[in-house]
């Protein structure tokens, strides 16, 4: 299959299943890799809009305690509290461990900086967003907890990886199958906070 005809594919079946994004997909081979939606847990999506994700956690999880942020309005999910704010403003971060009031058990980031046609400068721009919610997670996530965040293969690369194992036992990459071959993206799975 030719990558356009790939992107297709995910689409129409994203449609057909009546998920908002493509994106959807992503998270469902996330979850058949490394298996960290479970019921009764707290999970925090960063990055949310339209909502693919927090879609696969309704359908996934029940008796979880679910926020949604981004920057863009979402439409809402009935049993996912969404907040419409910039993750990297001090005043989403403390909404954020006022809604959990608690140690948060899965922090969920598919954030991407919007694209400037550099591909140097997004790739930056993005990773930069995942350094952010490694740091976020020092302080809010479960000792048991789990990070996934989407991060580009290229700049600042090694810092995200060097960062990640100096704060988590155990870090991972996995590309889902449905992430375009010729992106970077790649996501990490952090897990046993604290080294
Ligand atoms: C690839 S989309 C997420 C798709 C989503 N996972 C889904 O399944 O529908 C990336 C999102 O990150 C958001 N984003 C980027 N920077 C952000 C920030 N600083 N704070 C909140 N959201 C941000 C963008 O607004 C965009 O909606």
């Amino acid at each position: 299959m030719d990558n356009r005809s790939y992107q297709d594919h995910f689409f129409n079946k994203a449609k057909s299943l009546g998920f908002r994004s493509r994106s959807a997909f992503k998270l469902i081979e996330l979850d058949n890799k490394f298996k960290f939606l479970k019921n009764g847990i707290k999970i925090l999506d960063v990055g949310a809009f339209p909502g693919g994700w927090c879609q696969v956690i309704k359908k996934k999880v029940s008796n979880g305690k679910i926020l949604g942020i981004d920057k863009k309005n979402i439409e809402s999910i009935k049993g996912i509290k969404f907040i419409t704010g910039d993750f990297l403003e001090e005043k989403s971060k403390s909404n954020i461990i006022k809604y959990f009031d608690s140690k948060i058990d899965l922090i969920l980031s598919d954030m991407a900086a919007n694209t400037t046609g550099i591909k140097s400068l997004d790739c930056i721009r993005t990773n930069q967003l995942c350094l952010d919610i490694l740091d976020f997670s020092k302080e809010t996530l479960n000792d048991k907890g789990v990070v996934i965040s989407k991060v580009f293969m290229g700049e600042d690369f090694e810092e995200i990886k060097k960062t990640a194992k100096k704060n988590f036992k155990k870090i991972n990459f996995f590309k889902p199958n449905s992430s375009k071959d010729e992106s970077r993206e790649t996501y990490i799975h952090c897990s046993g906070l604290g080294t």
